[in-house]
């Protein structure tokens, strides 16, 4: 199971329009940064890790069209980079991918443009690569903590279309279900945008994995009613204590599943924590436009004028998790020693 949402070929990034999914599978091809930059920000393109390996292609596009001098290439590649940096500024893969090649380019002893040209594409490509290798480890660490029978909640979409094609929270599904393993699957829909109704219904229903979609405001009912064994989302940013951003309504998830008793499991790789920042407290939140929120199903569904609030992101509270699933293995309190595990890896 694997829905690859970008690949590179002939010079140009396609990218599936997750906008329109599930109605259409569309693909979009883009040339330069300017074009990543707008499919990162309107979320034709979503998901921590999928923007951050888009980001290396969007900055090798960027700079694939050069001609001039290495120093001035150096100067178009940093300007580049944070051009495409501010299109999101929640999820912190974005940022490390960026900062990365930045500085293997910079140190990677290349002094002709052509040759730092395919320098900087090897660098995006290399990226790609090892994101699909750190998700399918986190599959592999993170099945054995399911068991059959298991009615698993998920929020938002944490699948193979928000990376390169495997998937965090549901990369342990899928991994689970490669064990032969039988389980069921409760989707939040997840307002405003509906990543969990349209993108991991999508993707479940393809792997035939059995799934049900839910209001979000259903959660707490369902875990009061004994139907939910373990709860398991993705991150957008992970900072040094646990605190964990990721998509708005998975802190109210949090909150029900510890008042319900029920394990509370973050899936996400290395490149999503951000050591540099002690607690989520420092995590930006991004806040989208109003309209997401007044407009539903093609229709005004606010009174006109009424005051609106979008904030795309929460932050749950390190108290609240059970465990993290990593590529390094599944790491659980005290957070900040288990993390030195990852750091190390
Ligand atoms: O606004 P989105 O759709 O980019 O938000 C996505 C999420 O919050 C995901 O849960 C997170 O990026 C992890 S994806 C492996």
């Amino acid at each position: 199971m694997a829905f690859p949402p970008f690949h590179f070929r002939n010079n140009a990034l396609m990218l599936l329009d997750q906008r329109k999914l599930p109605a259409r599978e569309t693909w979009l091809r883009m040339k330069d940064s300017k074009k990543v930059h707008w499919a990162i920000r309107s979320m034709v393109v979503r998901g921590a890790p999928a923007i951050g390996v888009v980001a290396g292609y969007g900055l090798y596009l960027g700079i694939s069209r050069y001609r001039g001098s290495a120093a001035g290439f150096f100067r178009k590649l940093v300007r580049e980079g944070e051009y495409l940096k501010r299109s999101r500024p929640t999820g912190v893969n974005l940022r490390n991918v960026v900062d990365e090649i930045v500085g293997r380019v910079a140190t990677s002893g290349k002094t002709t443009v052509e040759d730092l040209k395919r320098y900087t594409f090897r660098e995006a490509k290399r990226i790609h690569i090892e994101d699909d290798k750190l998700c399918r480890e986190i599959g592999r660490h993170g099945a054995g903590l399911f068991r059959s029978g298991d009615r698993v909640l998920t929020h938002c979409n944490a699948g193979g279309l928000a990376t390169s094609g495997f998937g965090t929270a549901l990369g342990v599904l899928y991994a689970l279900k490669g064990r032969k393993k039988k389980f069921s699957v409760y989707v939040d829909e997840t307002r405003p945008l509906l990543q969990g109704a349209r993108l991991t219904a999508w993707e479940l229903m393809k792997s035939k994995i059995p799934c049900t979609v839910l209001c979000d405001n259903a959660a707490a009912s369902i875990m009061g009613a004994g139907k939910i064994d373990r709860v398991i989302v993705g991150a957008d940013r992970i900072a040094a204590n646990g605190d964990t951003a990721n998509k708005i309504g998975t802190y109210n998830v949090a909150v029900l599943a510890a008042a319900h008793g029920i394990p509370f499991y973050i899936a996400a790789p290395s490149t999503t924590f951000d050591f540099k920042i002690k607690s989520g407290k420092q995590i930006p939140i991004e806040n989208r436009s109003e309209k997401e929120v007044s407009e539903g199903l093609g229709r005004r569904i606010t009174p006109k004028g009424a005051k609106i609030a979008n904030p795309a992101f929460d932050v749950t509270p390190h108290r609240l998790i059970t465990a993290f699933i990593t590529e390094a293995g599944v790491l659980r309190r005290p957070f900040r020693k288990s993390f030195r595990r990852l750091k190390g890896s």
